[in-house]
Parts: structure tokens; sequence; C-alpha cells
């Protein structure tokens, strides 16, 4: 009975239509979720379609990828993201072109509020914290990319980063919480006069 009262509590913060939305966004992406083969590829993508706030192009999405608040998110062309991965557009996400997403990846743009002792933390309003991911950004395996960051374009996170600042353009990032190790283009320099 408690659990109820919460939960018609927590639905107050939210119009009828956007329950019915949200509730027909987790049926759909979440079916969808488990069709394996290019089909369920071409299903999850036409699916985005409709749901996204804004998606230019094809976005290539693997099986079992998690996507919330969907209509508070927008893309660019080439948005890939593969399995296991964890995107919460509650506060809004920009995706912007050529943006590739590894495995197990978790990017939530909303944060619980931990000032205080009371309420307890699972009771409080979501704090919006917008994320915006620029063109040419590749996500490792297993980061997590905390709310409210921006990673500037070119940026590549490695695998298990835990990114809690805006990062620079075409910059490598690595570790917990994540440092830079390296400029990309410094790189190429490298490889061009070898
Ligand atoms: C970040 C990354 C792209 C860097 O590749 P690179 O330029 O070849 O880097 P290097 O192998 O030269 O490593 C440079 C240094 O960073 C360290 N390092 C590299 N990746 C790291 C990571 N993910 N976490 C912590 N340290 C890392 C290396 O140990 C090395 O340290 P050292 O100089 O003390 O020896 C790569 O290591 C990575 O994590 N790729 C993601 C792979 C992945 O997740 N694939 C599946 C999803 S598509």
């Amino acid at each position: 009975m408690e659990y109820i009262k919460f939960l018609i509590e927590k639905a107050r913060c939210y119009s009828l239509s956007t329950i019915v939305r949200l509730e027909l966004e987790s049926l759909v992406m979440g079916l969808l979720s488990v069709v394996p083969t290019i089909l369920g590829v071409a299903l999850r993508a036409s699916a985005s379609k409709l749901f996204f706030k804004q998606i230019d192009g094809f976005a290539w999405i693997q099986p079992r990828v998690t996507i919330i608040h969907a209509e508070r998110i927008v893309s660019g062309t080439h948005l890939g993201i593969n399995s296991g991965t964890y995107i919460n557009g509650v506060g809004g996400i920009q995706f912007g072109n050529h943006v590739l997403i590894g495995n197990n990846v978790t990017i939530s743009s909303g944060e619980h509020p931990i000032n205080g002792a009371q309420p307890p933390i699972f009771s409080r309003l979501v704090r919006p914290k917008k994320i915006v991911i620029n063109d040419d950004v590749w996500i490792g395996a297993g980061a997590v990319i905390m709310p409210g960051i921006t990673l500037a374009k070119g940026t590549v996170i490695g695998a298990n980063a835990i990114v809690t600042k805006d990062t620079e353009e075409y910059s490598v990032y690595v570790g917990v919480p994540a440092r830079k190790i390296k400029d990309r283009r410094d790189m190429a320099c490298k490889q061009d006069l070898a």
C-alpha cells in the first residue's frame, strides 16, 4: 500500500500523456532490444526515428541497449551503440555525427540530489543535467559519462573510464576519474613521419 502511494506521488510529476509515451517507449524499445540479426538493427533504427526528439540518418543499435526518455535525445548521423549500454535522456542528450558508443556504457543525464539526510534519496526528484557528445567521439566499453558532461569533438574515452569533467578536442582519456593521456592529432603526426 505504501509503495502504491509512493508510485502515485511520483506519477503526479508527469502528465498523463508523458506517462503513456514513456510506457509505450519502454514496451516497444524493450521488445525490439532482444531481436537479433540485421532485422533487429533495422527495427530499432525505425523505432528510434519514432521516439527520439530528432535523429538524422541511421542509428546502429545492437541488442540489449536500454534507452529511456528518448524524446529528450537529439542525434546527428551515424550513431552506433553497442550491447548492454544504458542511456537516460531525462536531462537532455545531444549526440553529434559519427558517435560510437561501446558495450556496457552508462550515459545518464539526471542526478539525484544528495544534500541533507531527509527525504530519502529514492523519493527525490531527479535533477536534469544535459550531456553533450560532439562529432567523432568514441566511448570505450564500460565507461561512465557523468551527468552534465560535454565530450568535445574527436574525444576518445578508454574502456572503464569514469568521465567527471568536460574533455578537450581530439584528446584521449583513460582511468577513474578520467585523465587526458594524449592528443590524437599528435599521434597522426608521428605516424605520418614514421
Ligand atoms: C583509450 C585507448 C583507445 C588508448 O589506446 P592507445 O592510444 O593505443 O593507448 P596505449 O595502449 O598506447 O596506452 C597508453 C597508456 O594508457 C594506458 N591505458 C590505455 N587504455 C587504458 C584504459 N582503458 N584504462 C586505463 N589505462 C589505459 C596504457 O596502459 C598506457 O599506459 P602506460 O603509458 O603507463 O603504459 C584504448 O586503450 C582503449 O581503452 N580502447 C577502448 C577499447 C574498447 O573498449 N573496445 C570495445 C568497445 S567498441
